[in-house]
């Protein structure tokens, strides 16, 4: 039995594939013509005085032989899992990409930067001095109306508009100035297919000696034209901010939906120059704000802004 055991166990340590193992496992083990079960169906034929201890011995050899395949099995699986299947099909990997939001901001960024504009963010929590008081809005002025706003104290507020870093900025920058800040803005209103209690905007803001409503107007024509495409169109309308004189509203025309509104402009107010420490009788500015989410829906034909903001991957793997 020792004899055989000892066989048995070199025999396994050298096959190194599952189907050669189990073909040595039958061969010992196997219930009819294994090995052992033949020795075992000899017992009966032995004289009594031989058969003591036989099967005690038949037994440890298949334990061992048991545990010597059982490992011996384990090895061999792993190393055939190893194996590279190289017919097997491909894991795609999935690249994420920019929010469409992010795009448009970027791509206005690029557009104005190629007429000298350089960017900076500000922040979201504002003071009720740079959202509105040194925009030529004091606390009753009607204009604020229109901008309801979300104060935090009586100081403290969140942005209605990023043309609250237009004083801000001027204050520590001489002229001449050519800057974008972009970012988000919040305004209490009701959400619906075009509005959101939180937007964004991009502000432009232009300070030299010869600006003038010309160059303003030229500029928004061009960047119309390279974000919409060369056959784009604008339109002007007089209106009115508090903090640009004279103002104006921009309509872009796109072919699916008509004439749109997409920014407030204007020359920056005197009052708006001199908060900034900028002397109106040399320099003179001008301003615009633009909504991205109004661009982004224009741009992609997407009917609700909310769509913009739910985090829907089957609207978001489109971009
Ligand atoms: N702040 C204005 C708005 O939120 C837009 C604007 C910016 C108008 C700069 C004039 C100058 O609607």
């Amino acid at each position: 039995m020792e004899k055989i055991t000892e066989e048995a166990l070199k025999e396994i340590s050298e096959v190194k594939n599952q189907i050669d193992l189990e073909r040595a496992r039958l061969r010992y083990l196997g219930r009819k013509s294994g090995v052992l079960a033949k020795i075992t169906s000899e017992i009966p034929k032995l004289p009594p005085s031989q058969r003591l201890g036989i099967g005690t011995k038949v037994r440890k050899a298949r334990t061992q032989m048991e545990t010597a395949f059982e490992s011996a099995t384990k090895a061999a699986k792993k190393v055939s899992a190893e194996v590279i299947d190289v017919t097997a099909p491909g894991i795609k990997i999935e690249a994420g990409s920019l929010h469409p939001l992010t795009k448009v901001v970027e791509e206005i960024k690029e557009i104005f930067h190629y007429l000298g504009f350089t960017w900076v963010d500000g922040p979201e929590v504002d003071t009720d001095l740079y959202n509105f008081q040194k925009l030529n809005m004091p606390p009753a002025h009607p204009a604020r109306d229109v901008q309801q706003t979300y104060y935090l104290d009586k100081e403290l507020l969140l942005r209605t508009h990023t043309s609250s870093m237009q004083v801000r900025y001027m204050e520590t920058h001489k002229p001449p100035i050519r800057v974008l800040f972009p970012g988000r803005c919040y305004r209490r209103d009701m959400p619906d297919s075009t509005h959101l209690p939180s937007f964004y905007q991009v502000e432009g803001l232009l300070v030299d000696a010869q600006a003038t409503m010309t160059d303003l107007l030229g500029s928004l024509e061009f960047f119309a034209k390279q974000f919409f495409g060369e056959s784009t169109k604008i339109r002007v309308y007089g209106h009115h901010f508090p903090y640009t004189e004279p103002s104006i509203e921009v309509e872009v025309y796109y072919p699916r939906s008509g004439w749109l509104e997409i920014l407030g402009a204007g020359m920056v107010h005197p009052a708006v120059l001199r908060n900034g420490h900028i002397n109106p009788n040399r320099y003179r500015g001008w301003a615009f704000g633009m909504g991205p989410d109004r661009l982004a829906m224009l741009k992609y034909g997407i009917g609700d802004i909310r769509i913009l903001y739910n985090n829907d991957l089957r609207f978001l793997n489109q971009f």
